[in-house]
């Protein structure tokens, strides 16, 4: 049985089809992996050997895509209680979601939408963080998201997000591309959004390539490599918050791992310059 501890300076990768195999016969290229639930309950044969392969060499969590926790729909107890079962047998422990909705009465969306920042979604939401919460008998983790239209903003995003983890004793996926994302396409400082983020709440950290299709207008594609600016606010965040586990999403047009290796290199560099910030 691996370590299941995630130390403060860990690199990660999220786990594809695409390298399934080849990053099983090199796990020493990262410290930790993400999987999506949905992908994995239930499995059998072939794919239930795979997983108790990795978890024999690295420690995995769990990055959920259905929970829908915003949505006005009920929650499913049957999935929260599958998701529960599932971490308890392959002994994961961190699960993550999205604070947004991905279904409304009538089904799934297959999209990740914002929630109104309003104080009546704040309290909705809160209680049905609660229940999950309750459910799986520790914090739930949720990522701040990337969005293009933004319905009913009575509330700052970063208020929204600071009231919900407080009030939820919730803790925070920090995605710094979203972060960046949203403030070129909503007009913000990213910098002041990062500024503002509950420390002893971040429980590991995104990061992840977008495209910019004009000055004021980024699509997060997860397709291409880690923007510079990107990777600014990744140092940005260590030096306000300290270390966290971080980790890189990359869901389409897959380079071969040795690119997605250098990409993860870029992260240590990052962790040394830091380091070596604090001596200047
Ligand atoms: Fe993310």
């Amino acid at each position: 049985m691996t370590n299941l501890t995630i130390h403060h300076k860990a690199i990660g990768l999220g786990l594809r089809q695409e390298f399934f195999n080849t990053l099983l016969a090199q796990t020493d290229i990262v410290d930790f992996i993400e999987i999506a639930p949905e992908n994995w309950l239930g499995m059998g044969g072939k794919r239930k050997h795979l997983l108790n392969q990795y978890l024999q060499k690295l420690p995995i969590v769990l990055h959920g895509l259905n929970l829908s926790i915003g949505s006005i729909a009920p929650l499913n107890i049957k999935f929260i209680k599958s998701i529960k079962a599932f971490m308890r047998e392959y002994n994961i422990l961190i699960y993550s979601e999205h604070l947004s909705f991905c279904s409304d009465a009538q089904g799934y969306l297959y999209d990740l939408l914002p929630l109104p920042f309003h104080d009546k979604t704040i309290k909705h939401v809160v209680m049905k963080i609660k229940q999950v919460q309750d459910i799986i008998e520790q914090p739930l983790v949720l990522e701040n998201i990337s969005y293009y239209a933004a319905p009913i903003q009575v509330i700052k995003e970063i208020d929204f997000l600071n009231i919900v983890i407080q009030e939820s004793g919730c803790q925070l996926l920090l995605d710094v591309n979203n972060v960046y994302v949203n403030s070129i396409n909503h007009g913000y400082n990213p910098y002041t959004f990062i500024d503002q983020l509950p420390t002893n709440k971040i429980c590991y950290i995104h990061i992840a390539g977008h495209c910019q299709k004009t000055d004021s207008l980024i699509i997060d594609t997860h397709g291409e490599d880690v923007n510079s600016s990107v990777w600014q606010l990744l140092q940005y965040t260590y030096q306000t918050h300290g270390f966290f586990p971080t980790l890189l999403e990359r869901d389409f047009n897959i380079p071969n791992l040795l690119s997605l290796q250098q990409e993860l290199s870029t992260i240590k560099s990052i962790h040394n310059r830091c380091e070596s910030k604090v001596f200047e």
